[in-house]
């Protein structure tokens, strides 16, 4: 009985906890580069290649912060790799710049320092969403927050509350 009223608790729980969260899962966070990064030795025109940003997704940069940086151009500067006057500097100094994509064009990206010639630079084609009741597809390039928010917060979260719930309907 007890294992029933748990398992019903827990469902109630997820759905409740899953109608909050749904807005959240449309917003995805690329990691620029894939495992690689943003790093010599990739071609970011493959790498862009398929994929769908919208108005609202993220870009994480991650790379070596004592050789590249993260330079917003725009595209004549982008074709010659001219870094001397960038639209916006992302490059706050740990290696790891995130860039919100919030507006619908496409963005230019370079690294400076010799690197946009060897092919760092990535043009980002910016699209508005698709309105929601188009069925969206599942988005392949999940944001890692958000596996960490499920996986650490969210599941241990459902857990400790359906306890909670199961001993107080146990003392009914
Ligand atoms: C990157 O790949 C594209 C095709 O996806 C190709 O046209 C281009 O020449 C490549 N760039 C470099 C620098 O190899
Ligand atoms: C890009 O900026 C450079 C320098 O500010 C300018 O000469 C060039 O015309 C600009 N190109 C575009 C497409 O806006
Ligand atoms: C970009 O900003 C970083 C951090 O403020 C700074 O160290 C760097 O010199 C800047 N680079 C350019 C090209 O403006
Ligand atoms: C986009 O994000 C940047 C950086 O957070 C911010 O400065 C800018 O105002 C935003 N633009 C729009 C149109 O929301």
């Amino acid at each position: 009985m007890a294992g029933l009223r748990r398992g019903i608790v827990f469902a109630a729980v997820a759905l409740m906890f899953a109608a909050v969260m749904l807005p959240e899962v449309a917003a995805v966070r690329y990691l620029v580069g894939g495992n690689m990064g943003w790093s010599s030795n990739v071609n970011y025109t493959t790498w862009a290649q398929g994929k769908h940003f919208y108005n609202g997704d993220w870009l994480f940069f991650v790379y070596d912060r004592n050789q590249m940086n993260i330079l917003e151009v725009n595209k004549t500067d982008f074709e010659n790799c001219i870094s001397d006057h960038p639209l916006h500097n992302w490059t706050r100094g740990a290696g790891r710049d995130v860039v919100p994509l919030n507006i619908t064009k496409t963005y230019y990206f370079i690294s400076g320092k010799g690197f946009c010639f060897g092919g760092m630079k990535v043009a980002i084609h910016v699209e508005n969403p698709p309105p929601p009741p188009t069925s969206s597809p599942i988005r392949s390039d999940s944001p890692r927050w958000l596996s960490t928010f499920r996986s650490q917060i969210f599941v241990p979260t459902l857990f400790a509350v359906a306890a909670v719930w199961d001993s107080f309907l146990l003392l009914l």
